[in-house]
């Protein structure tokens, strides 16, 4: 069996790949290219992907009629064309559960440090800015009895919920389907229409997946909906945020602050959002823990050799689906 990994996996997942057949691993220190994609899956019978990898039709095809199997070592699965493997008989899957806690805490993390400031605080100090305490030097927002709204409840944005409870937050959320009655008593959690939610918060967090309907979920339109002091997090997916939209919400003021993990055409950042001190950057590392990344990886090696042994995968995604 070919095992075809396309970027560098920890050492875990390659004790399990080579017992399930001839690994081969992209040396390069960057995403393949569409080409070298399509040359590297030749002949496998399992890929192991990661998010910037485009995996459709065409490439399924290049690999070859023996290909059984697309791990994704992420728990969203927008960059791959689903029906299009699964029609050809290949399965999906993807790692969900291993990456909750981590995902939840860089976005609580955002969270303060954008209404805190604590990035705008960091640069002034690197910059040697002369400073002294008094009690209007840079305030932030505080989070006690303030609303957070989580758009797409799923096992990211119980968690979320659940670290905003610790701090003493309402929670609102919006989805396309309502949580389970005892998920929301246990978070007091209460659904709002996506439009209500939106002049309600003051800290709107995204956890849904991208998928057509989401892509720019938050426009123009959605922005100025929110309220003039409230902030937007977003540790899912660039696309469901209209990032030049974004940029000039932010320049008039319509919303106080963002924090960001993700953007719209990784590894590109929208210049504008980087001029502005309300504004939190962070370079895709929802997931980035030694933990949790191990984990991601040995979830995806585990489906690669559930499916090569003939039993069905732990982690298989169906096409209409979503992740969480
Ligand atoms: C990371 O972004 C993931 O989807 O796991
Ligand atoms: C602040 O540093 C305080 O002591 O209240």
């Amino acid at each position: 069996m070919r095992i075809v990994v396309t970027r560098r996996v920890p050492e875990a997942a390659m004790v399990v790949l080579r017992e399930a057949g001839e690994v081969w691993v992209s040396g390069e220190d960057r995403p393949l290219s569409p080409d070298e994609l399509r040359d590297a899956v030749r002949g496998a019978d399992a890929v192991v992907s990661m998010l910037h990898d485009r995996i459709d039709g065409a490439v399924a095809d290049a690999a070859g009629p023996q290909l059984k199997v697309v791990a994704n070592v992420a728990v969203g699965y927008d960059n791959i064309d689903v029906p299009a493997l699964t029609s050809r008989g290949v399965a999906v899957t993807n790692t969900p559960g291993v990456l909750t806690d981590a995902t939840a805490d860089l976005a609580f993390g955002l969270l303060l440090a954008v209404t805190r400031r604590i990035g705008e605080g960091e640069r002034l100090l690197r910059a040697r800015q002369p400073w002294s305490f008094h009690l209007g030097f840079m305030l932030g927002s505080g989070l006690q009895g303030k609303t957070l709204g989580i758009v797409g409840l799923g096992q990211i944005g119980q968690a979320m919920a659940h670290r905003a409870r610790a701090f003493g937050m309402r929670i609102v959320y919006s989805g396309r389907s309502r949580a389970r009655p005892e998920v929301e008593s246990a978070l007091h959690a209460e659904h709002l229409p996506f439009p209500e939610l939106l002049t309600t918060a003051d800290v709107v967090s995204l956890h849904c997946p991208l998928t057509p309907e989401t892509r720019h979920l938050i426009d123009a339109e959605a922005l100025g909906a929110m309220k003039h002091s409230a902030f937007l997090i977003n540790t899912t997916r660039g696309p469901v945020v209209d990032e030049a939209a974004l940029a000039d919400a932010l320049l008039r003021r319509e919303i106080a602050g963002a924090g960001l993990d993700v953007f719209e055409k990784e590894p590109e950042v929208e210049p504008r959002l980087l001029e502005m001190d309300n504004v939190v950057v962070t370079p895709h590392l929802g997931s980035a823990t030694v933990e949790t990344r191990t984990e991601m990886a040995l979830l995806a090696a585990r489906n690669v050799e559930a499916v090569l042994a003939g039993e069905g995968a732990i982690n298989e995604v169906r096409p209409a689906g979503a992740g969480s």
